[in-house]
């Protein structure tokens, strides 16, 4: 197959893992015979010091056009100081509005060779496998522009949704669970939040229509208690998006680092943007011991949600199975007695695997 790949790195080690990216893509390429044609452009802290704006003109087209995106991260503090409106985060949540990419998709699955690297106990993670969908183009991200009055003392943010932005969202939830282990967690602020109450609305009147889908409701303070002291309850999580963006960042601690998740951001057509859950990691661009196994992984999600690929992304799942099984390990992961490599190396031994045809387990 022939595929018009944007690529987009942006700042901080986005830059650095893109390249792992790339040149795992690119290894896929040759061994199933397909053509992925890359077209690079600037998006966030990079493009506004191109360009003057963090989403220029050309960035937003290219994306348009693309049969699928990949992103690196975008931000640091370099930018801290720029007017709101050109900050390197306006460029990411730009893109996604642009592109219509409402539900953003975040798989926490632990490997065996790092169950021992979380600071959770081993006890506790086995077994989990759980599915974040975050909705991503409403909330408190895009409201009305926020406002500052009062001389700047007083500030107003809003928290806008319509019916349908969460009928969509809860609808790709039943529709993913229905696939799993048939379980919805919806997650909302109901006991306070106006807009939880017409959430749980919704995803009432939706479960009328999956009746093999449990669904449970629990309040965001209480789900964030119970991803680290019961994982392994949950299959698919639903949210809106800022209790997902804080959910996930914390789910990232199952897998032992947040290095090691990816996510697709995803509309019903199937064109998706996939990038790691986590930023730019200013204190440690430039240092070259990135892990870019999130970046990784985030490029498997393309080939299976945006290309059909489901062979070629669970290579790669395997492949970075059996790096760890292995032994390497980045920085971020707490392992003592593993063979510590920078991101180049554990690019390689990512690369080196895919070559490697009698691999065969994946994740616990
Ligand atoms: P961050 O995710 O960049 O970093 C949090 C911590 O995790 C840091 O200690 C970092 O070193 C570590 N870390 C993250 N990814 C890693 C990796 N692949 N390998 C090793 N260690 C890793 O979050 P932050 O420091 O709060 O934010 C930094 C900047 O990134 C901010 O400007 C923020 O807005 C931006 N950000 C961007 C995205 C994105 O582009 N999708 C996501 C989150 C944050
Ligand atoms: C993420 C990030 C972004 C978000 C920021 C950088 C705008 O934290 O992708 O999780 O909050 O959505
Ligand atoms: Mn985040």
């Amino acid at each position: 197959m022939k595929k018009e790949i944007v690529l987009l790195p942006g700042d901080g080690i986005g830059r650095e893992i893109m390249e792992s990216a790339k040149e795992v893509l690119n290894v896929i390429a040759s061994k199933y015979d397909h053509e992925f044609i890359f077209h690079q452009h600037a998006i966030g802290g990079d493009a506004f010091d191109q360009f003057g704006t963090p989403l220029p003109k050309d960035t937003i087209e290219a994306s348009q056009q693309a049969d699928a995106i990949l992103l690196g991260a975008v931000g640091g503090p370099k930018w801290d100081n720029v007017p709101a409106n050109n900050r390197p985060e306006k460029g990411l949540l730009g893109i996604r509005k642009e592109l219509g990419l409402f539900a953003n998709l975040r798989p926490i699955q632990g490997f065996k060779a790092l169950l021992h690297a979380s600071p959770l106990k081993q006890e506790i993670i086995e077994g989990s496998d759980i599915l974040i969908i975050r909705e991503l183009t409403g909330g408190l991200y895009f409201g009305q522009p926020s406002e500052r009055r009062d001389n700047g003392n007083s500030v107003v943010d809003t928290l806008a949704y319509t019916r349908e932005e969460m009928e969509r969202i809860v609808e790709k939830a039943f529709e993913s669970a229905r696939i799993r282990k048939k379980h919805l967690t919806s997650v909302d602020k109901a006991n306070v939040l106006e807009s939880s109450r017409l959430w749980r609305e919704v995803v009432e009147e939706k479960s009328k229509d999956y009746p093999d889908v449990t669904v449970e409701h629990l309040l965001v303070d209480a789900a964030a208690m119970k991803l680290i002291t019961n994982p392994s309850q949950f299959d698919v999580m639903v949210t809106e998006n800022l209790f997902g963006d804080i959910l996930s960042d914390e789910a990232s601690v199952l897998t032992g680092s947040l290095g090691m998740l990816p996510s697709a951001s995803i509309r019903s057509d199937g064109v998706g943007l996939y990038e790691p859950v986590h930023g730019s990691a200013p204190d440690i661009a430039g240092k070259g011991i990135a892990n870019p196994l999130g970046m990784i992984l985030s490029a498997a999600l393309m080939l299976r949600h945006s290309f059909g690929m489901e062979e070629e992304a669970s290579k790669i799942e395997k492949a970075v199975n059996e790096c760890l099984e292995q032994g390497y390990h980045t920085a971020d992961l707490n392992i003592q007695n593993g063979n510590q490599v920078g991101t180049k190396e554990m690019t390689k031994a990512v690369l080196e695997n895919l070559t490697n045809d009698s691999i065969s387990s994946t994740y616990v």
